[in-house]
C-alpha cells in the first residue's frame, strides 16, 4: 500500500525541469506568449455561447454577478497553480504537483482526470466550433449538409430557410412535424478541425505559439469591438438599457439562480491552468508561469464582466437563449461590420481553445510517460520538431472521434467535473507542501495559506456537487478504467517505484 503513496522527489523533478538537448522540449516561450496561451485557452465557447443561455435560464442581468463569482472561485485555484508552476516547472501540471505531494496513485488519478479536462475540453469546443461555423455560413446563404454537422442521431430541421438542431426550437409552439428534417451521422467539421489543430501542434511549439498569439489578437479585437460598440449603444439608449437591466435579479430565479449560472459560466474560465503545461517550454518558468496564469485570468475576468453586462444591457435576457448571443446583441446595435468582426472572432477564438487544450493533453501524457506510468512512445520527442509528436497524434485522433460522435452537453459536463477535481487536488497539494516542506524556495507564493487553498477546494467541491449524478457516474467509470491501466501497466514500469526498490535493496 505504502508504495502507492510514493512521492516523486523534488530534486528529481527539478533536474528533469532543467534538461536540454534534442530529446527535450524547446524553451522558447516568454511572458507574453504565456499570457496569450492562457487567453487562447480561456476565451471561447463559454463567453460566446453559454453566457446567453445562462442569463436567459438562470440569472437574468445578474449574470454579471455569476461571472464575478466564478472568477473569484478560479482566482483561488489560479493562485495555487501559480505557486506550483513556478516551483515545479514541469509539463505535467497538476499531475506532477500531485506526484510531488500526495503520492503516485493520486498523481495517476489526476493525470487520468486531466484527460477529461484537456482532451474532452478540446472535443467540446470542436463541437461548439462546428455549430458556430454553420450558423456563420448560413448568414451568408451557404448551407452545409446537416448530416455531417452533428453527432449521430441528432435531428436537424429546416426552419425559416436555415438548418437548426430541433432542440433549439423546443417549447416555442412550432409544429415541428411539418418541417423538413434530417438525422445527423457524424460531425465531420469537428473531426477535421481537431485534425488540423493536431497537425499544427506536431509541427512545432514556436509555430503553435505564434499562430495562437496571432489568432488571440483577432479574438481580443472581436471582444473589444463588442465592448466598444455595445458600450456606445447602451450609453445612447439609457432608458431602454434600464428596462433591460430591471429587475437585476429576476424574482423567478433569485440568488440560487445566480449561483447556478456561476457553475455554468465556470466553463468560460477553464484554460488558465493549461498555461502550466507549457512550463518546460518557457524560457524563464519560475518568473513567467505565475505571470501567464494570473495575467490571463485577470484579463479574461475583466473582459467577461464587461461583455456580460453589456450583453444583457443591449438585449433583454429573455431573448438570449440562442446559439450565438453575442452576435445577436451586436446585430441589435445596428452596426453591421461589428457583427462580422464578432463572428470571425468567435470562430478564431474557439480554434485557439482547441489548440491549447490539445497542447496541454499531449504534455501531460509526455510527463506521465517519462515517469514510466504510460507507454514509452507517449514521451517520444520528434528530433526535428521537438514536440511529443506520437502523443499529439494519438490524442488528436482520439479527440477527433469523440468530438464527432459524443453530444456537446455530455462532453461539457465531463470537462467541468474533471477540471474541478484537478483544482481540488492542486489546492490540497499547496497546503500539504507548505506543511511538509515549509522551507522550499518558492519563487511565487500563494498568499494567505491555508485560507486560499481551503476556499479553492470548498468552492470547487460545491460546484461539483451541483453537477448531475450521470456526470459523476461517468467520471467514476472513467477513473476506474484508469485504475485498470495503472495496475496492469503503470505500477510495474514506474521509475519512482524502481528507484525506491533499489534504495530498499541497497539498505538491506
Ligand atoms: N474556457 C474555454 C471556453 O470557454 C474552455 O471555450
Amino acid at each position: 500500500m505504502a508504495n502507492l503513496l510514493l512521492t516523486k522527489p523534488l530534486d528529481m523533478l527539478l533536474s528533469e525541469a532543467s534538461e536540454t538537448g534534442e530529446h527535450s522540449l524547446k524553451r522558447v516561450l516568454g511572458p507574453i506568449n504565456l499570457i496569450m496561451l492562457g487567453v487562447g485557452a480561456i476565451i471561447g465557447a463559454g463567453i460566446f455561447v453559454l453566457t446567453g443561455s445562462a442569463a436567459a435560464r438562470y440569472a437574468g442581468p445578474a449574470i454579471v454577478i455569476s461571472y464575478i463569482l466564478a472568477g473569484i472561485a478560479c482566482a483561488f485555484a489560479g493562485l495555487c497553480y501559480a505557486e506550483f508552476a513556478s516551483l515545479i516547472p514541469i509539463a505535467g501540471s497538476a499531475y506532477t504537483y500531485g506526484y510531488a505531494t500526495l503520492g503516485e496513485i493520486f498523481a495517476w488519478i489526476i493525470g487520468w482526470d486531466l484527460i477529461l479536462e484537456y482532451a474532452f475540453g478540446a472535443a467540446t469546443v470542436a463541437s461548439g466550433w462546428s455549430s458556430t461555423l454553420i450558423a456563420f455560413l448560413q448568414d451568408y446563404g451557404i448551407r452545409i449538409p446537416p448530416q455531417i454537422c452533428d453527432t449521430p442521431g441528432s435531428i436537424w430541421v429546416l426552419f425559416q430557410d436555415r438548418w437548426v438542431p430541433i432542440t433549439t426550437l423546443a417549447g416555442k409552439g412550432i409544429d415541428l412535424n411539418v418541417l423538413p428534417h434530417v438525422t445527423a451521422q457524424f460531425n465531420l467539421l469537428a473531426f477535421l478541425a481537431i485534425l488540423v489543430v493536431t497537425t499544427i501542434l506536431v509541427v512545432g511549439i514556436q509555430e503553435s505559439a505564434t499562430l495562437n498569439t496571432t489568432i488571440v489578437f483577432v479574438k481580443l479585437f472581436a471582444v473589444v469591438t463588442f465592448i466598444a460598440v455595445a458600450g456606445a449603444y447602451v450609453f445612447h439608449h439609457q432608458p431602454q438599457t434600464r428596462v433591460n437591466l430591471t429587475p437585476f435579479v429576476p424574482v423567478a430565479y433569485g440568488w440560487a439562480g445566480v449561483i447556478r449560472a456561476a457553475g455554468v459560466v465556470f466553463f468560460a474560465y477553464i484554460g488558465f491552468d493549461a498555461v502550466s503545461t507549457a512550463a518546460q517550454e518557457a524560457k524563464n518558468p519560475q518568473r513567467d508561469m505565475p505571470i501567464g496564469i494570473l495575467g490571463s485570468l485577470v484579463i479574461c475576468t475583466v473582459l467577461y464582466i464587461l461583455v456580460s453586462f453589456l450583453l444583457t444591457g443591449t438585449v433583454h435576457y429573455t431573448r438570449l437563449n440562442v446559439g450565438a448571443p453575442v452576435s445577436l446583441a451586436i446585430r441589435e446595435t445596428g452596426v453591421k461590420w461589428g457583427s462580422y468582426v464578432v463572428n470571425a472572432g468567435a470562430l478564431a477564438g474557439l480554434s485557439t481553445v482547441m489548440l491549447v487544450m490539445l497542447l496541454g493533453q499531449s504534455r501531460v501524457f509526455y510527463s506521465m510517460s517519462r515517469d514510466g506510468l504510460l507507454w514509452k512512445w507517449a514521451g517520444e520527442i520528434h528530433p526535428k520538431f521537438r514536440t511529443p509528436y506520437k502523443s499529439s497524434i494519438v490524442v488528436g485522433l482520439f479527440v477527433a472521434v469523440f468530438a464527432a460522435v459524443v453530444p456537446i452537453g455530455v462532453l461539457g459536463e465531463l470537462v467541468s467535473i474533471g477540471t474541478l477535481l484537478a483544482f481540488v487536488i492542486v489546492c490540497a497539494g499547496i497546503w500539504i507542501l507548505r506543511v511538509r516542506k515549509p522551507d522550499l524556495h518558492r519563487p511565487f507564493k500563494t498568499p494567505l495559506v491555508p485560507f486560499v487553498p481551503i476556499m479553492g477546494m470548498l468552492v470547487s467541491l460545491l460546484m461539483m456537487v451541483f453537477l448531475p449524478w450521470e456526470t459523476w457516474a461517468r467520471m467514476v467509470i472513467w477513473l476506474a478504467i484508469g485504475m485498470v491501466i495503472y495496475f496492469t501497466y503503470g505500477r510495474h514500469h514506474s521509475k519512482v517505484q524502481a528507484v525506491h526498490a533499489r534504495e530498499v535493496a541497497s539498505a538491506k
